[in-house]
């Protein structure tokens, strides 16, 4: 297996964002080994819905099957391995468009155009199904079928998610946005969960709202980690770091979030997303302004765009990543990172991680 040595306690090693054997390593024992944020509950809401999107390189579709269950398949025609259906949709079948094998929503070959009625064994010929659970509204797909429940993973993130009712915010599918940056992605996911950079890479941006100074460790593992932060006029923002994908900022009543697909060992797609409280206009029309501004530059918002200012320190770091360097500390600001480190060490090493902790407020 190739993969890098990674200490919990220090940077990356410069291999682990250029490496092509290591990135083929993590597709596999990360991106199918294991839970993915994949979309929003609301995205599959009615019998029928679906989504499309790839897991490590492996296409998958997302599913309310009739049932009103969440499931996943994978989007590969089981025949000459055609990529089966673009989504979203909503559909009882799916149909290959290239010689129309038919396959119904828990993966079972229906029909077969053109073949006598026993030519070709049906059963094996269905399309695998992966986990698929959802956990406040928030969707993961493991292909791996080992790995524990969400509700199990998450536990010690169960009672802030119901303390901000992430579960009822309603998700702004249709205003997410999406680009291609120029790194790994470990740079970008790491780089969304830390709030130890915010006053020197966004210091007209972020920093005046919620400064590095304000921003504290609540509790964590390799499982998931909440920091939190104080904001100006505004009560505390807390964030969630689900790895190995997705990092949410709960202000108020409101969900603004960042997740990552590997597209290459130097490329990422960076998806930005909101959820909000229809019900509280106040918050609604805080939120859509700060959804807009990811575009366009709109006076009366409280945050301008602080993404390219992102995209700009992580292309950076993938820059450098040709260099080698002795990988350098990390200091208590970033112990978020180091929770990432050991999840990464887990899925790469097999490694031991340590229990949940919880740090006392002062
Ligand atoms: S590849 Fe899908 S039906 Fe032939
Ligand atoms: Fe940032």
């Amino acid at each position: 297996m190739d993969a890098y040595e990674i200490d919990p306690d220090r940077a990356l090693p410069a291999e682990a964002y250029r490496s092509e054997g290591a990135y083929e390593t993590e597709l596999r024992r990360v991106w199918q080994g294991g839970w993915v944020f994949v979309g929003s509950a609301d995205q599959v809401a009615e019998p029928g819905d679906f989504f499309t999107t790839f897991l490590g390189g492996q296409p998958v579709i997302v599913l309310r099957n009739q049932d009103g269950e969440l499931s996943a398949l994978s989007n590969l025609c089981a025949h000459r391995g055609t990529l089966l259906v673009d989504g979203p949709g909503n559909t009882k079948r799916f149909q290959c468009p290239y010689h129309a094998w038919t396959y119904r929503d828990d993966g079972s070959l229906l029909s077969v155009p053109h073949a006598a009625p026993n030519e070709v064994d049906k059963d094996a010929h269905c399309l695998p199904s992966y986990r698929c659970e959802s956990w406040h509204g928030l969707v993961f797909v493991s292909m791996n079928p080992e790995v524990a429940p969400l509700a199990e993973r998450f536990a010690h993130l169960e009672s802030l998610a119901i303390q901000h009712g992430i579960g009822e915010l309603q998700h702004w599918t249709s205003q997410r946005e999406a680009e291609e940056w120029n790194a790994n992605w470990k740079l970008v996911i790491s780089n969304a969960m830390e709030s130890y950079h915010l006053f020197k890479v966004h210091p007209e941006t972020l920093e005046p709202y919620t400064p590095t100074a304000g921003a504290y460790y609540l509790t964590g593992s390799a499982d998931g980690t909440a920091t939190g932060g104080t904001q100006k006029d505004d009560d505390d923002y807390v964030l969630l770091s689900l790895p190995p994908n997705f990092v949410g900022v709960i202000s108020g009543k409101s969900l603004l979030y960042q997740f990552v697909e590997p597209i290459a060992v130097d490329r990422t797609r960076t998806i930005s997303g909101g959820a909000f409280d229809y019900e509280d206009p106040a918050r609604a029309s805080k939120i859509s302004g700060l959804l807009s501004k990811a575009t366009a530059r709109v006076s009366e918002s409280l945050m301008p765009d602080f993404l390219p200012e992102d995209k700009w320190i992580c292309e950076r770091g993938q820059l450098a990543a040709s260099g080698d360097f002795a990988p350098g500390q990390l200091v208590s600001m970033e112990q978020v990172i180091v929770d990432f480190h050991h999840y990464l060490n887990r899925q790469l090493h097999n490694a031991e991680t340590p229990p949940a902790k919880t740090a006392p407020r002062e």
